[in-house]
C-alpha cells in the first residue's frame, strides 16, 4: 500500500516562527554531505564556496594588507574541505581548520596529507570550541555568522572572544539585505532523480519565507522520497547592515577595524550584496 504524502506535507506549509529548526540532519546525511562537497568544489558556481579565483583573491588580500602573517596561528570555524586553510597554510599560517561535516574534513585532510601541509583539522560542532587566547585570527567566510538568530550569534560571538589572544582580529563576512532583494523568493516544485538532497527519485517543494522586520529569509525545502517519507529541511540566512553587524559586534566585545565590501579586499560603500568586516578584541 502506498503511504500518502499529503498530511506530512501539510503539516510543514505554514510559515514557521522566526529560526524554528528543520530537519537536523544536514551536514553529516550521507548523501547531502556528498553534494555539498561536490557544491564546495565546483568552479561552475558558488553554492557552497567560492571559487578559486576569488578564494586566491582573498589569501592575497588578507596576506597583502597585513591582517595575515607568517607565523600567525588562525582558526578557520566551518573550514569546509579546507580550501582557504590549505592556501594559508602555503603562505607560512599555522591553521586549525574546524568542520561539522566529517566528509569535508576528511577530504581536507587527505588534500593537506598529499600537499604535505601541516594543519590541525578537527571534526567538530563549532559551538563546543573550548580554546582561550590561542589564536592571532579568526577567520569565518562566506556568511556563516548570518545561519545564526541573535542569541546563538551572541554564543559564538563569545566563544571566538575567548579563542582570540589580547587585541586578535575576528575577519569574516555578512550578506545584506540588498543581496536578498536582488535574489528573491523562490517558490517552485519539481522531481529529481539522484539530485542534491536524495540519491534516488523524489519530489522538491521549494519555498522562500520573508521576515522582513527581521532582516531575515529563509529557504525551505520539503522532500518527498518514493516511499514517502517526508523531511523538511530550513537554511535560516540572517542579512546584516554595517550598523547591526556593528552593534552585534560591539556587545560582544569587539570593534570594527576596517570594512569593505568583499573579502578580498574591494573598498566598502554601501547598497553592496556582502560585508567584510576586521573587527579587533577589545
Ligand atoms: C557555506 S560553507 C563555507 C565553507 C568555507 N568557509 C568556505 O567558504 O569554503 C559552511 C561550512 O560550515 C560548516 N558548519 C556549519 N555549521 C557548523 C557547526 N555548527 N560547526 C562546525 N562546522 C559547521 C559546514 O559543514 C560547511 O562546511
Amino acid at each position: 500500500m502506498t503511504r500518502s504524502y499529503f498530511p506530512s506535507i501539510f503539516s510543514h506549509t505554514s510559515k514557521p516562527r522566526l529560526f524554528e529548526p528543520g530537519e537536523p540532519e544536514f551536514w553529516n546525511d550521507p548523501h547531502i554531505s556528498k553534494s555539498m562537497l561536490e557544491a564546495h568544489l565546483d568552479q561552475n558556481h558558488d553554492g557552497a564556496s567560492r571559487k578559486t579565483a576569488e578564494i586566491e583573491k582573498t589569501v592575497h588580500h588578507l596576506t597583502g594588507s597585513g591582517f595575515l602573517k607568517t607565523g600567525d596561528r588562525v582558526l578557520d570555524p566551518g573550514c569546509g574541505p579546507g580550501l582557504y586553510s590549505s592556501r594559508l597554510c602555503m603562505e607560512g599560517v599555522q591553521v586549525t581548520g574546524i568542520d561539522i561535516s566529517r566528509r569535508s574534513i576528511d577530504y581536507a585532510r587527505n588534500l593537506a596529507e598529499k600537499e604535505q601541509l601541516d594543519i590541525d583539522y578537527v571534526c567538530t560542532d563549532y559551538f563546543d570550541i573550548e580554546y582561550e587566547e590561542t589564536f592571532d585570527v579568526v577567520l569565518q567566510i562566506y556568511g556563516e555568522i548570518c545561519t545564526f538568530s541573535e542569541e546563538k550569534l551572541d554564543l559564538l560571538l563569545n566563544l571566538i572572544r575567548r579563542a582570540l589572544k589580547d587585541e586578535g582580529i575576528f575577519i569574516f563576512d555578512v550578506s545584506t539585505r540588498a543581496l536578498r532583494m536582488r535574489e528573491g523568493l523562490k517558490n517552485r516544485w519539481y522531481v529529481s532523480e539522484d539530485g542534491f538532497w536524495r540519491p534516488g527519485k523524489h519530489l522538491v517543494l521549494e519555498e522562500g519565507f520573508d521576515y522582513p522586520e527581521n532582516d531575515t529569509r529563509m529557504n525551505q525545502y520539503i522532500i518527498a522520497d518514493e516511499d514517502g517519507a517526508v523531511k523538511t529541511y530550513r537554511l535560516w540566512i540572517h542579512d546584516y547592515s554595517l550598523e547591526t553587524i556593528s552593534l552585534a559586534l560591539e556587545q560582544s566585545g569587539f570593534e570594527v577595524e576596517q570594512v569593505w565590501n568583499s573579502l578580498s579586499g574591494e573598498t566598502y560603500g554601501e547598497g553592496g550584496d556582502w560585508i567584510a568586516i576586521a573587527a579587533r578584541k577589545v
